[in-house]
C-alpha cells in the first residue's frame, strides 16, 4: 500500500490587502494557524546551489513562506518524500513536527520567512537522518 505524506503538511492561504500603494499580508495568532507564533526568522542571500534545513524537529511546528522569490521544500517522513515549491508571498507551507525538511533551489534574491511555534532550542533538532529514521520506525 502506498504511504501518504499528506498528514505532514498543509498549504495555508494568507489573505492579502491590496491597494494602489502595495499589498499587505498579516498573520494573526488564533487565526488560520494551528499554533501560536513564538518566534519569527527569515533567511536571505542563500548562495546559488546551497540548501538550508536538512533536519527534523521533535516538537516544533512551522509555517514557511516565500515572501520574495521562490524555493523548494523537500519533506520526508522517513518513508515518503514530497517536494513543494513555494513562490507566492500569500501561501504558507505548514509542517507538523517530526518531518525531515530541506530547503533548496533558492531563486536569486529570495527570502524565506518562518513562523515557529517555540523558541529556538537545539534540543528540538534531529540533525542525523539515520537517527531520524530509526527514531520513527524502531519498535
Ligand atoms: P538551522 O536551523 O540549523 O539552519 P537552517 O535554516 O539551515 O535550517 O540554524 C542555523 C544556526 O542558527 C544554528 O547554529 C542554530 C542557529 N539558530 C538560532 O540561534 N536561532 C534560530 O531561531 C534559528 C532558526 C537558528
Amino acid at each position: 500500500m502506498n504511504h501518504s505524506i499528506s498528514y505532514a503538511y498543509r498549504m495555508i492561504q494568507l489573505s492579502k490587502v491590496e491597494n494602489p500603494i502595495g499589498i499587505q499580508i498579516s498573520v494573526k495568532n488564533r487565526g488560520l494557524l494551528p499554533f501560536e507564533v513564538k518566534r519569527v526568522y527569515y533567511i536571505y542571500d542563500v548562495p546559488a546551489g546551497e540548501s538550508r534545513g536538512g533536519h527534523a524537529h521533535k516538537e516544533l511546528q512551522q509555517l514557511i513562506i516565500a515572501v520574495k522569490g521562490s524555493f523548494d521544500v523537500l519533506i520526508n517522513d522517513g518513508r515518503t518524500k514530497k517536494v513543494i515549491c513555494l513562490d507566492r508571498p500569500n501561501i504558507g507551507l505548514y509542517i507538523v513536527p517530526g518531518i525531515w525538511r530541506k530547503l533548496l533551489n533558492f531563486s536569486e534574491g529570495s527570502v524565506s520567512l518562518v513562523l515557529a511555534s517555540q523558541a529556538y532550542s537545539e534540543d528540538d533538532y534531529l540533525r542525523d537522518f539515520e537517527q531520524f529514521k530509526n527514531r520513527k520506525y524502531e519498535p
